[in-house]
């Protein structure tokens, strides 16, 4: 389906032509905690998503992800703590007075409905009159690129047809936050990135805020405005993409979030950082005084691999494979540890080869770590 194929009368009536003001909170976390007996699943968060803001929440499976989006449509009570939904208190609000869509992993049709009854069933429930029922489905199932599909059966579908089927019986309501767990895992690589692009134009186009849960970095990057990185029932870093790429806070987000080398030492005068492999130049922007223990955080795209030297971070190359415009290379560094880089297709390389890590003086980001 072209995403240039919808109806722009029904993509107006959608939005009502009004932009969401990005200025105006749609959902304030303040403070929410959830304990199960022992275990503390969400460890007091404060998160802020603004109106039409597309936020995802990352993290590690155990991380505390799917709790918080839970305890946001209303599924399960918090232990403590407040949920503000376009301003008003909803922390103890039942889920069907937030406004709120939800699609899981597992699409949870009614098998024994039809696409367009499935898709109708929250119009039918707010017992919307039939004409306006039978228009806004089409709509929503013009939306997702099933148009036709209303007379079909759920197990006729395809995995990613099921998966739309679901997200139109979402939007067909029209809620303004729209919240996804784990959607897409479930779908083979190539109908997932199909998927992505369909969500962010249906953000675009419709102007729902989104609070998208995945463990996919990928995924993460390509598709938020802002990323909320949770560690453990914490937030470890709210930002957006690039500035978590640029600028982790934390080592956790810098292993999290893209490939990194991290070398870790200590701050020494003279704009160097004392490693165990010798010492090796802080980035420009780190300002942090002599004695601050850290890491230096560098990127694959920072670092190049230069001739043999006996000092410093020198290593061997222990695999090269092709990668269509430049070479992985795996170099593993005299105390170890391995690191990747880009070379140039044109660079002869082989395993076993001596060399080491390169980069420009002031490049990479420094973390303080206590
Ligand atoms: N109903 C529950 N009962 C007990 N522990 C739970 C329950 N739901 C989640 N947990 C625990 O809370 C933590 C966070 O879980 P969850 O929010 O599902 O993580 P994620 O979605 O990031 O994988 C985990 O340690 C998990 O075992
Ligand atoms: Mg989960």
């Amino acid at each position: 389906m072209s995403p240039d194929s919808h109806n722009k009368d029904q993509i107006n009536c959608w939005t009502s032509g009004l932009a969401p003001d990005p200025s105006a909170h749609k959902l304030q976390v303040q403070g929410l905690y959830k304990a199960y007996g022992q275990t503390l699943a969400l460890d007091r968060v404060d998160l802020h998503v603004a109106a039409g803001e597309f936020v995802t929440l990352l993290g590690p499976s155990g991380s505390g992800k799917s709790t918080l989006l839970q305890l946001i449509c209303g599924l399960t009570p918090p232990s403590g703590g407040k949920l503000l939904i376009d301003g008003r208190d909803q922390t103890f609000a039942p889920p069907a007075q937030r406004d709120i869509g939800v699609v899981f992993q597992n699409y949870a049709l009614f098998p024994h409905l039809s696409v367009g009854e499935n898709v109708a069933f929250p119009l039918r429930i707010r017992k919307v009159d039939r004409a306006a029922m039978a228009r806004r489905t089409e709509a929503a199932l013009e939306m997702v690129g099933l148009h036709g599909y209303a007379a079909r059966m759920p197990a006729e579908l395809s995995g990613g047809q099921q998966q739309r089927v679901a997200l139109a019986r979402c939007l067909v309501y029209r809620p303004s936050l729209i919240l996804m767990d784990e959607s897409f895992s479930a779908l083979d690589r190539n109908l997932r990135l199909v998927m992505q692009d369909e969500v962010r134009r249906i953000h675009r186009e419709t102007g729902t805020s989104f609070v998208f849960v995945t463990h996919d970095q990928e995924e993460a990057m390509t598709m938020s405005d802002r990323i909320c990185l949770m560690n453990q029932g914490r937030i470890e870093q709210f930002d957006t993409p690039r500035a978590l790429y640029a600028t982790p806070r934390t080592v956790f987000a810098a292993n999290f979030i893209g490939a990194s080398t991290i070398l870790h030492g200590v701050v020494r005068a003279g704009g160097v950082l004392a490693t165990a492999m010798g010492d090796i130049p802080l980035p420009h922007a780190c300002s942090a005084p002599a004695g601050t223990k850290g890491a230096v955080v560098l990127r694959p795209e920072n670092l190049a691999l230069g001739p043999a030297q006996d000092s410093g971070l020198g290593g061997t190359v222990q695999d090269v494979t092709f990668n269509g415009p430049d070479q992985r290379v795996v170099f593993r560094l005299r105390n170890d540890e391995c690191v990747i880089i880009r070379a140039p297709v044109g660079m002869a390389l082989h395993a076993g080869q001596p060399g080491s890590l390169q980069w420009e003086p002031g490049d990479g980001h420094f973390i303080p770590c206590s």
